[in-house]
């Protein structure tokens, strides 16, 4: 449910890029989501899809396949919701 959502802030955002071993998160119209399960399994090649890891990957996934319901299959990966820099508790 909504209450387990984390309160996700841009450099906590920014710092799971999936590198250095970590998650790779991305957030998709005000939503995060831990995408690092799905990016063996993304169609348009891995490479593509880590893109858009550590940032907003609104515009990138809008660009190439508006058509996807990234809600639907994403929805097992939400962790959390953006919120301004200061607003985060950790
Ligand atoms: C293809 C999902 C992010 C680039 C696809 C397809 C799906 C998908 C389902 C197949 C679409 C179809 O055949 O109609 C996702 C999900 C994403 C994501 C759930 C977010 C987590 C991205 C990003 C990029 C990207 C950020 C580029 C920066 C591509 C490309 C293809 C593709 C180029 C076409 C592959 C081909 O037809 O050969 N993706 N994608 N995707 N995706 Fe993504």
């Amino acid at each position: 449910g909504v209450s387990s959502l984390m309160r996700v802030t841009p450099s906590q955002l920014k710092h799971n890029s999936g590198r250095k071993g970590r998650a790779a998160w991305s957030s998709y119209q005000g939503k995060v989501y831990n995408i690092t399960p799905y990016i063996p399994f993304h169609p348009g090649g891995e490479g593509e899809i880590r893109r858009a890891a550590g940032k907003d990957g609104s515009k990138l996934f809008m660009e190439v396949h508006p058509w996807v319901n990234w809600e639907n299959m994403l929805g097992e990966c939400l962790v959390g919701i953006m919120v301004a820099e200061n607003d985060g508790l950790i």
